[in-house]
């Protein structure tokens, strides 16, 4: 069913679960750990979304990864994230998500990563009238009392139509909202998302439909809303290493972070993130963010390949401080906030192997 969006402050719902605003941050494996889930929301966010957990790793706890999933009150409301092929799997999965503190789980029919399509999960779970996606999405709905979305593709092939005949049949089997990313599996990330098939999802169902893909500026946003109907924006790529992004569109207004920003939020992501990670991982998975956050501001060529080389989060910070030495009092600021964080003392940590393979 169509909306018609005034602004993308407005509050809206997804089953009895109340979403403060029509921006929504994406689900991306390798990239929406905690930190960055807190992060989008800080920046206007209505609702983040944990990245695909493996219902199939939590069953066996076999998957070869150390990540945990932490969910904590102040990033709320959150969806997570399962993928999987069986129903009963899926069903275990979700209860897990619930007890943790998940408002929402989403079902990953998405992904288009062999590892994942070859055991019959993910993009796979369209095609075939999507009679296999509508029994996990039944069985997921039975078993837990929040609302169960799912997030898909047009299909697994080019020109895919599957979509069509799969967003009914979720609704059917009891989803309460539809993320639509169109493109085909097959097409992974190439060519453009054809959100003329966002409109048409729209038109198929009664359910909040929410538009993902190449959603990264506020006009983009704007002609997507207009022309879909769809009930909220998803940003993924977009707000790789820039909230401001989200803010913007939040706002409605251009958001261009001066450098200090740049260095003081990015900072701010650092500790955050060794606090969820530790101090190890933390090192190698910040690596990708650091040339995200330089693309932002104006700071010397060399600075983010000696970012990469760096061995700790230490000498991150102090490269990027001597990039920006006015970002020193910014930083103090949010050292009040983060440990305002750990007074908070409510993280949940969920004891479910996040993937390594993920994608959607
Ligand atoms: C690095 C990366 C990881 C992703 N991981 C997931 C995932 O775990 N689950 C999912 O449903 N989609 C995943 N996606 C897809 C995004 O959620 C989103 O649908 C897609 O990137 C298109 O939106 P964008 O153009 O705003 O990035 C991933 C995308 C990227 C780039």
């Amino acid at each position: 069913m169509a909306v018609d969006v005034r602004s993308l402050t407005d509050a809206w719902a997804i089953g009895d679960v109340e979403i403060p605003g029509r921006v929504v941050l994406a689900p991306m494996a390798g990239v929406s750990v905690q930190a960055f889930r807190r992060q989008g929301r800080r920046h206007g966010a209505g609702l983040v979304c944990s990245e695909m957990v493996s219902a199939c790793g939590l069953g066996h706890g076999n998957e070869r990864t150390k990540d945990y999933l932490r969910i904590a009150a102040d990033e709320r409301p959150l969806a997570v994230q399962i993928f999987g092929s069986d129903p009963g799997q899926m069903a275990e999965a979700a209860r897990m998500c619930v007890a943790a503190g998940a408002d929402i789980v989403d079902i990953n029919m998405g992904c288009p990563v062999r590892k994942v399509t070859k055991t019959g999960a993910g993009a796979t779970l369209t095609e075939g009238g999507a009679e296999r996606g509508a029994r996990i999405v039944e069985a997921v709905a039975n078993a837990v009392d929040v609302p169960v979305t799912v997030k898909m593709r047009r299909g697994v092939e080019n020109g895919s139509r599957d979509f069509a005949v799969a967003g009914p049949r979720f609704e059917a089997a009891g989803a309460r909202a539809l993320t639509l990313h169109p493109r085909s599996a097959k097409q992974m990330y190439t060519g453009t998302a054809d959100h003329a098939l966002t409109a048409e999802l729209v038109t198929l169902v009664s359910v909040p439909v929410i538009a993902s893909g190449d959603i990264d500026s506020r006009e983009r946003a704007r002609v997507v809303l207009e022309t879909t109907g769809c009930a909220a924006v998803m940003i993924g790529r977009g707000a790789q290493g820039n909230p401001w992004l989200l803010q913007s569109l939040r706002e409605d207004r251009d958001v261009t972070p001066t450098n200090e920003q740049v260095v003081a939020e990015h900072i701010r992501f650092v500790r955050e993130t060794v606090r969820e990670l530790g101090e190890p991982r933390a090192v190698h998975f910040l690596r990708k963010f650091h040339a995200w956050y330089l693309r932002r501001g104006r700071f010397p060529r060399t600075l983010r390949q000696e970012l990469s080389t760096l061995q700790t989060t230490v000498e991150v910070e102090a490269a990027l401080l001597a990039a920006a030495p006015g970002a020193a009092p910014l930083i103090r600021q949010m050292e009040a906030d983060i440990a305002a964080l750990d007074a908070l003392g409510d993280d949940a940590e969920l004891d479910l192997p996040i993937s390594l393979y993920g994608g959607g």
